[in-house]
């Protein structure tokens, strides 16, 4: 069974949406075994976000990031990965199709509701990041 990591950024947690984003989590079939409401640094946005230190939007990315507090949790399926971006819909909530997270809550390109892994090594190192094991109840 396969896990992800998950962000409500700060443009949904401001809005209170956290409840209606797990909500189509929780319908797809997601379980959510780990979660908590952490207030980021820049600089600890940077980190997780260091796979982007070169791209032009990287600072406004670590300063929306760190703006507001943000809910991280760690999503348990099958193919939970795939099927979170999926239900996130596309970066560009323009592009995002009828019924996923971002095309009904998006703001933006970059206010853009939910981050979620792209890959098994990413998730590894993003549930790593913020979790520790004993957090992590199956
Ligand atoms: P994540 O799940 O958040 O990683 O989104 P993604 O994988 O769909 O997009 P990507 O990894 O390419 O970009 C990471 C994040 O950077 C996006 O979710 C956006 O919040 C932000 N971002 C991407 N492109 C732009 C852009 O052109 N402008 C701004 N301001 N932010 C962007
Ligand atoms: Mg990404």
């Amino acid at each position: 069974i396969e896990r992800t990591l998950s962000i409500i950024k700060p443009d949904a947690t401001k809005r209170n949406l956290t409840g209606k984003i797990n909500a189509k989590f929780e319908e797809a079939g997601l379980r959510i075994v780990a979660q908590k409401r952490i207030h980021l640094s820049a600089a600890q946005a940077g980190q997780f976000y260091a796979e982007h230190s070169e791209r032009p939007f990287y600072g406004e990315l670590c300063e929306f990031m760190s703006s507001e507090p943000v809910v991280v949790q760690v999503l348990e399926g099958e193919g939970a990965i795939a099927k979170n971006r999926e239900v996130m819909g596309a970066t560009n909530p323009a592009n995002a199709a009828e019924g996923t997270i971002r095309k009904e809550f998006a703001l933006s390109v970059g206010e853009n509701s939910v981050h979620g892994s792209d890959s098994p090594d990413s998730a590894k190192r993003e549930v790593g990041f913020f979790f520790s094991g004993l957090e992590l109840v199956g």
